[in-house]
């Protein structure tokens, strides 16, 4: 018997790892399923081991996904994985920011350390792999740029073709620059990121394209790691947030998985609080969270956080289970709120793209409403590396009024222009 299944998290219905398919046949979404049990007995799965595990490597190059291969992708052979040693990322803690967002004991979590600067990285070591093993010639995603960037860098090491659909003026000019540099070929959409998606989903019946959005279960299992990594920089104490953005909800499904298997496997002994935070013009999952999710209800989205301006969620059905899960919360930033968050993020020297520093926002936002108390622990989500995006950094502190400005001066080539300034 497999340990691991593909498995409709709606009707239950179950496919073998190895077939090409992303939905049920009724039409819902469907998850990598493990049996835990049987994968807790075949490899003594506790946190020493884990711990042992981490320790046995040492200094030795290593990724930080496949350290846990055992609950990811248990079937792939060793010498099968594509991986550029991602994940490992540091646990960020700063007094400025523990000031700002009123949290005391507030952890960053920066995934923008990835090889490509994004938690992308970790889903797409994971799901690259599994094209190479179902033997795809091309692999292909709609993206807001980060899976764009990431999809490119991998494709290009496991030496299959790569194609990205990217919506016209929405993607930031870093993740554009990854994915031409990386060689993935690169269709610009006359469309918003919802349009994109919706041709991935089409290119997927029509032209057997194999996606590698986070519709692609594989994907979800890789992002669970930033969990489990987490945990273990906390000596497995688990926090009472985690907060992060929310977009195309691949990380709010995947982190629900990870709290869920790891609480099934006994590694921890409570669940955390989720707060999942979107851009207000960009709001479909809080506006159903707000309605009991009876409905969601597609938006056109509007944010200056380009990597989280999504209207219409993918991952849906499964982020709301995670909420279930976890207790978990849904709330809003404005763009202003973002962009303030991010100047606090980055003069604080960690830095980070703007949907990143959402997770920021969201903490400080919720503390001043008393949701969040001031004494609990919270670990935040930075998603994506300060580099991105850096057009914005630049408008922001070249023409933005605002507290956390920074204005360059202008000064003649001179030591006296120097010294007037000083
Ligand atoms: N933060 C960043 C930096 C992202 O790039 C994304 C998603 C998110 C947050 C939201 O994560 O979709 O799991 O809820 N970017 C995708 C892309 C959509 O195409 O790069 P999510």
């Amino acid at each position: 018997m497999a340990t691991s299944i593909l498995q409709c998290i709606s009707c239950g219905k179950s496919y073998p790892l190895e077939e090409v398919r992303f939905s049920c046949s009724c039409g819902n979404l469907l998850d990598v399923s493990h049996d835990l049990a049987a994968l807790k007995k075949r490899y003594k799965l506790s946190r020493r081991y884990f711990d042992t595990k981490r320790r046995e490597v040492g200094a030795r190059p290593f990724s930080g996904v496949w350290l846990f291969k055992e609950i990811v992708l248990p079937a792939a052979p060793e010498n099968s994985l594509v991986s550029k040693q991602e994940g490992n990322t540091r646990l960020h803690r700063n007094k400025k920011l523990s000031a700002w967002t009123g949290v005391s004991h507030l952890y960053l979590k920066h995934e923008g350390e990835n090889p490509t600067g994004s938690f992308k990285d970790r889903g797409m070591t994971v799901a690259v792999t599994q094209a190479k093993r179902l033997h795809q010639k091309g692999v292909m995603c709609a993206s807001t740029g980060n899976t764009s960037a990431s999809l490119a860098a991998y494709a290009s090491e496991a030496d299959i073709t790569g194609i990205v659909l990217i919506p016209k003026g929405n993607v930031a000019v870093g993740k554009i620059s990854q994915a031409l540099a990386y060689g993935a070929k690169t269709l610009v959409v006359d469309g918003d990121f919802d349009d994109c998606m919706r041709m991935i989903f089409e290119a997927q019946e029509k032209l057997r394209a194999y996606p590698l959005n986070s519709i692609n279960p594989f994907r979800i299992e890789g992002q669970k790691t930033i969990v489990w990594e987490t945990l273990q920089q906390l000596e497995w104490k688990v926090p009472d947030w985690f907060v992060f953005p929310g977009g195309n909800l691949g990380n709010t499904s995947a982190f629900g998985k990870a709290f869920h298997e790891a609480y099934e496997l006994g590694l921890i002994d409570r669940m955390p609080r989720f707060a999942v935070i979107q851009a207000k013009g960009a709001s479909p999952f809080y506006e159903a969270f707000k309605r009991g999710f009876k409905k969601l209800v597609p938006q056109k989205a509007e944010t200056v956080a380009t990597a989280i301006k999504i209207g219409n969620p993918a991952n849906y059905t499964k982020a709301i289970r995670s909420l279930q899960w976890t207790e978990g919360i849904v709330d809003t930033v404005t763009d202003e709120e973002i962009l303030d968050a991010k100047a606090a993020v980055d003069s604080s020297g960690i830095g980070a793209e703007p949907a990143s520093c959402a997770s920021v926002a969201g903490v400080k936002k919720l503390v001043a409403a008393g949701t969040i108390s001031e004494k609990e622990t919270v670990v935040g989500l930075l998603t994506g590396n300060i580099l991105k995006d850096p057009q914005i950094v630049v408008d922001y502190h070249m023409k933005h009024r605002g507290r956390g400005a920074n204005r360059p001066y202008e000064i003649k080539a001179t030591i006296e222009g120097v010294r007037r300034f000083l």
